[in-house]
């Protein structure tokens, strides 16, 4: 539905542009044939009609408008309301009201002109709605924005009125010859080709980040409706540099685990590069940890300190580890360019923290993320809870990392850990079965689970209250998300799959190993909104934030990102380094609301912190408390989700679609006084998208 709401839109104002180019092209010949009734009459007739379609147009998407307001909510509309509703509406009130009466009324040289110049600015006016809608969207409504597109329509009825006036005096009625039209036509439509060209060519090179520049952003700093006082502090740490007069500031490199306590768990994860096989015979050139991918799975106790040295073999565009999940003090996040540099063939890195957060976690590199996770850079990370680690033993706990591989020819495999064909599996009966989904793709996926009554006991590791039991519920994870399911092994065979388009992959869970394969492919999506009981939460509707943020993710069908043209994802309108910089202070209790206006799903992500989801689509969450570290927005959805600002750092809050991250779905959660001396660009070595 709602994807169907904005498709509408966008086909709306493509037909009005086209209408309105076309309703124009008829004003225009008013100019010449005033001596020539018949034909006068026939083109006013068809800038007439073309005004009424334009209209007509203009209020069915004002509708469109309406409907997405009463089903979605303001955010969803605001900038629609504000900043392309004059545009649209204006110009052809101008038309209906004054111009087209006018020139009903007498039909001279004034009349003519005002006509003409009133429909021309109804298209520049269609044209700049279409271009905001398409690729400078404004999201947030502002005075800027206003003024610049305002300006630009009011700008361009001044120039239209000197043009069409001058011609109209020099033409004195006469139609040009034919050739002289056809040389002005051609003139004319280069002249546009080349302003296009140029400014596609400008922009993109402009659009090239620096070779070298600082990951967090103080000039987009938004302080979210809180104290701002940090304004001294930031502008002392414009561009990178630190201020020795500033004696509060922190480095990220001082935001450490312990530095020499003797480590509980040690390991080592060596990068390199490695053929691997998937399990239908397809091989695949990977980037591995310790030659394996999914890497070696890590697992800890709940207050273990873990010790993970990185070594880099051979990956020539370095390599970082960042622990997605777990809250590790800043300076071990592992983002390249932010929280340290990227390990360079050769080079080593070591990690020390201490783990909190138990659950299904996971580890991936965060420089260029988008390519090196997608080549196999990633394991899962498990941390028990130190009492029950011991008398669930008889338990059957098992990690499944679901991944999109790429073969050497290009094509996309789907794939649970190297498993592209169903799988079968022996489990005797009466066993309990603990089986960790993580997401460790882009895309969404499905899961159904076929044969036995099911519990999703946790998300993201959060372990939920009272969850219920579900039988014929599909489970969709976003990118970088986990589910944690559990069953009892029946007699009966088990089936897990993932569905996709074309044939599902999956395990056949069986006592004798031969079980038949039954893939559930229809059923209600688990809503974990209403799932399991409500529980006392830190968070919820009536908390008193210190911060508030409002986050609209949207796509641009086109425009230029880092030098390259094409779709980009925008954060209020912004690719990075221009979306916002969420400012807080240690202690803050921070509310951001995210709202989907685009067509894909953005599993939202933020570093060094777990978020409370408070809402969804205006509702409180009715089930148990959901505390996650990927909050997955479908289209059409709205998310308030909540945290306490505890672990001071700069912290990347990002698309975990990391190919919307690298297309510029990337912001920071800033506190006040810590910068990092750490840079990002093409000097630097560091990417971390
Ligand atoms: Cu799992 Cu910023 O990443
Ligand atoms: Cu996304």
């Amino acid at each position: 539905m709602f994807e169907f709401l904005m498709g509408v839109e966008f086909l709306l104002l493509l037909v009005l542009v086209g209408v309105s180019g076309a309703t124009g092209y008829a004003a225009n010949h008013l100019k010449y044939v005033r001596e020539s009734e018949s034909s006068f009459r026939l083109w006013l007739k068809a800038a007439k009609i073309g005004v009424y379609i334009g209209t007509a147009l203009i209020m069915v998407w004002v509708l469109d408008i309406i409907i997405i307001f009463v089903n979605y909510g303001w955010l969803f509309i605001m900038d629609r309301v504000l900043n392309l509703l004059p545009l649209l509406s204006l110009p052809a009130a101008i038309v209906l009201i004054f111009a087209l009466p006018n020139l009903s009324r007498e039909t001279n040289k004034k009349s003519s002109l005002f006509f003409i110049v009133s429909v021309h600015v109804m298209t520049v006016g269609a044209v700049l709605a279409f271009f905001l809608v398409t690729i400078d969207i404004p999201a947030i409504p502002n005075t800027k924005d206003l003024l610049i597109y305002g300006g630009a329509l009011i700008t361009s009825a001044g120039l239209l009125w000197l043009y069409h006036g001058r011609r109209i005096r020099l033409l004195e009625n006469r139609l040009p010859r034919y050739s002289i039209r056809i040389v002005r036509g051609a003139v004319y439509f280069v002249l546009v080709f080349v302003v296009a060209i140029t400014g596609l060519v400008v922009s993109q090179k402009m659009s090239e980040f620096p070779g070298r520049m600082n990951m967090v952003h103080h000039h987009t700093a938004d302080f979210g409706g809180g104290d701002s006082s940090l304004d001294k502090n930031t502008n002392a740490h414009h561009d990178g540099h630190d201020s020795n007069s500033d004696s509060k500031s922190i480095s990220v490199v001082e935001l450490k685990g312990p530095q020499t306590d003797i480590p509980d768990k040690k390991y080592v994860l060596y990068a390199e590069t490695k053929k691997i096989r998937l399990a239908s015979g397809e091989s695949i050139e990977a980037w591995t940890f310790n030659g394996q991918s999914p890497g070696p799975e890590l697992v800890a106790n709940e207050g273990d300190l873990v010790e993970v040295r990185l070594v880099n073999k051979n990956i020539d565009s370095g390599v970082t580890i960042h622990w997605h999940g777990v809250d590790v003090p800043n300076g071990e996040d592992g983002v390249a360019g932010m929280t340290q540099d990227a390990v360079m063939p050769g080079e080593s890195y070591t990690y020390r923290f201490v783990v909190k957060e138990v659950g299904t976690h996971w580890y991936h590199s965060h420089q260029q993320s988008s390519v090196q996770v997608q080549k196999g850079l990633f394991g899962a990370f498990i941390i028990h809870p130190s009492s029950q680690y011991q008398h669930e033993t008889k338990t059957m706990d098992t990690t499944i990392v679901a991944h999109d591989w790429i073969t050497p020819d290009g094509r996309n495999i789907p794939a649970l850990d190297t498993a592209d064909t169903f799988q079968r599996k022996t489990v005797n009966t009466g066993t309990p079965i603990r089986l960790r989904l993580i997401n460790a793709g882009n895309l969404t996926r499905t899961f159904s689970l076929n044969g036995v009554p099911f519990k999703v006991v946790a998300i993201d590791g959060y372990e939920l209250n009272e969850p219920g039991t579900l039988t014929t519920s599909l489970l969709r994870i976003g990118g970088g998300g986990r589910y944690d399911i559990e069953f009892i092994m029946p007699d009966t065979a088990v089936t897990l799959a993932m569905l996709m388009e074309g044939k599902p992959i999956g395990i056949v869970y069986s006592p004798d190993g031969h079980g038949k394969r039954n893939v559930l492919d229809e059923g209600e999506i688990l809503d974990i909104t209403k799932y399991g009981s409500p529980a006392q939460a830190s968070f919820n509707t009536s908390t008193v934030f210190d911060r508030t943020f409002t986050l609209i993710l949207d796509q641009t069908y086109f425009g230029v990102y880092n030098g390259e043209a094409g779709q980009q994802w925008v954060i209020n309108g912004k690719t990075f380094p221009d979306t916002p910089t969420l400012m807080v202070k240690e202690g803050d209790l921070v509310k951001t609301t995210f709202v989907n206006r685009s067509f894909a799903d953005h599993p939202m992500h933020l570093h060094g912190h777990h978020v409370q989801v408070i809402s969804k689509n205006g509702k409180p969450i009715s089930g148990s408390p959901l505390v996650l570290d990927t909050v997955n927005i479908e289209p059409g959805e709205t998310f308030e989700v909540a945290f306490l600002a505890n672990n001071p750092g700069l912290w990347m809050d990002h698309c975990h679609n990391l190919d919307h991250a690298q297309k510029g779905m990337t912001m920071h959660v800033a506190y006040e006084n810590v910068y990092t001396p750490f840079a990002i660009g093409s000097e630097t070595g560091n990417s971390p998208e």
